[in-house]
C-alpha cells in the first residue's frame, strides 16, 4: 500500500460488512460501500453511530467518521479507485466466484481482494480466474470492529506478496492477522467453535443442561480462559510445574477415554427446530438491540482490560 490510507471498498453491508466499514472509517481510511439493500444509507447511518463510541473507547478518533464513508451505486463504482476490497457478500460459492470475478476486472490491478468467507476457502471460487494472485482470505470474528483475529487464509494460487500486504493492512487497523497454510474447511477459528458448539448441541439435546446453563458455564470457565491463555497453553499450566507433559501424561488418559462418547447430535428439522425453541426461550425475550449492546460493552470492558498486559509476542506473532 503507497499512502497511509488507502481507499477500502467494502462489498455487502451486513452484519460483517458494517463493521468493517466503521473500523476503516475509524483508521481513518476512506470506505466506499456496495450493497442492493434498499435501506443501505440508513444501515450505514445506524451502524457508524453504534460503532463510534466504541470504537472511541478503544482509543480511535472517530470525528468525521461518516464522512469519510460513501454509498456506491453499484459495485464497479465502489471498487474503481480502491487499494484493498474485503468482500462480505453471501455465504455461496456461486455468488463469490461472480463477484470476484466483476472485482478482477473492475477493481485496479494493484487492489487487494480479500474475502470474509467463514468456511469457503478462496481455491474454491477463484478456480475460473486468470488473477487469482491477489485473491485471499481475510476471516474476521463478529464483530471486527472489536474482535482482533483475522484469519488471512491463502488460495493454492495467492501471491506471497498479497499475504504480505494483507497481513500489513489488517495491522494498520489495528487487527491481529494471522496466516494459515493450508485450505480447509472452516479455517482454524470456525473448526474450533464448531467443534465445541456441536459437543454444546449434544449436551442440550441430551437434556444435560440448558442453552443458557451452558452459556454460564463458558462464559465463567474457558471464554474467561481463552481471553488470556490459549488451549495449549492453558494445558501446559494446567500440568504444573511439569507442564503440558505431565498434564498429557497424568490426565490426559482419562480425557482421551471421554473422546469416545463426544456427541453427534443428528440436527435434522426436528432436532434443529426444537433447539432454535429451546433457544428462543432462553434468550427470546430480549431485542437483537439489547442482546448486542451488551454483549459489545462487555467485550470492550475485557478488550481494555487486557490492552496494557497483551504479550509481546502475541502482538508481533502473524
Ligand atoms: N456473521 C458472522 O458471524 C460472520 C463472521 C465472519 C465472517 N462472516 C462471513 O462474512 C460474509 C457476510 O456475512 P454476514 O453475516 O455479514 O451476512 P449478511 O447476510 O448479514 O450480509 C450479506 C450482505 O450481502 C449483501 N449482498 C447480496 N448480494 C450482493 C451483491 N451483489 N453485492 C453486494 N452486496 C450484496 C446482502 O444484501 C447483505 O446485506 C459471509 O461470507 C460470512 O460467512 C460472517
Amino acid at each position: 500500500m503507497s499512502t497511509s490510507h488507502p481507499v477500502a471498498a467494502v462489498i455487502g453491508a451486513g452484519t460483517i460488512g458494517l463493521s468493517w466499514t466503521a473500523l476503516f472509517a475509524a483508521h481513518g481510511l476512506p470506505v466506499r460501500v456496495s450493497d442492493p439493500r434498499p435501506d443501505l444509507a440508513e444501515a450505514v447511518a445506524d451502524a457508524l453511530a453504534q460503532a463510534a463510541p466504541q470504537l472511541a473507547r478503544q482509543g480511535l478518533d472517530v470525528h468525521g467518521l461518516a464522512g469519510r464513508v460513501q454509498l456506491a451505486g453499484d459495485v464497479p463504482e465502489a471498487v474503481r479507485g480502491a487499494d484493498v476490497v474485503q468482500e462480505n457478500g453471501p455465504e455461496n460459492t456461486d455468488f463469490k466466484r461472480e463477484l470476484f470475478a466483476t472485482l478482477v476486472r473492475e477493481a485496479p490491478s494493484h487492489a487487494l481482494l480479500l474475502s470474509s468467507s467463514s468456511a469457503l476457502p478462496a481455491s474454491a471460487f477463484t478456480d475460473g480466474l486468470d488473477d487469482a494472485g491477489r485473491i485471499l482470505i481475510g476471516h474476521p470474528f463478529n464483530p471486527p470492529h472489536l474482535v482482533p483475529l483475522v484469519e488471512v487464509v491463502p488460495g493454492e494460487r495467492t501471491s506471497e506478496d498479497a499475504v504480505a500486504r494483507a497481513v500489513e493492512f489488517y495491522r494498520s487497523v489495528g487487527r491481529v492477522p494471522v496466516v494459515e497454510r493450508k485450505e480447509i474447511p472452516g479455517f482454524v477459528g470456525n473448526r474450533l467453535q464448531n467443534a465445541l458448539s456441536r459437543e454444546a448441541i449434544h449436551l442440550v439435546e441430551q437434556g444435560v443442561v440448558g442453552p443458557a446453563e451452558l452459556d454460564t458455564i463458558v462464559v465463567n470457565s474457558l471464554g474467561l480462559r481463552w481471553s488470556t491463555v490459549g488451549p495449549f497453553l492453558g494445558a501446559h499450566l494446567g500440568g504444573g510445574p511439569g507442564g503440558y507433559r505431565h498434564m498429557a501424561e497424568h490426565i490426559g488418559p482419562s480425557m482421551r477415554r471421554m473422546w469416545d462418547s463426544l456427541g453427534r447430535p443428528e440436527q435434522g428439522p426436528e432436532e434443529t427446530e426444537r433447539l432454535i425453541t429451546a433457544v428462543e426461550d432462553a434468550y427470546g425475550a430480549r431485542s437483537y438491540g439489547e442482546l448486542t449492546e451488551e454483549r459489545d460493552r462487555r467485550q470492550l470492558a475485557v478488550l481494555a482490560a487486557l490492552a496494557d498486559t497483551t504479550p509481546h509476542h502475541e502482538e508481533n506473532r502473524s
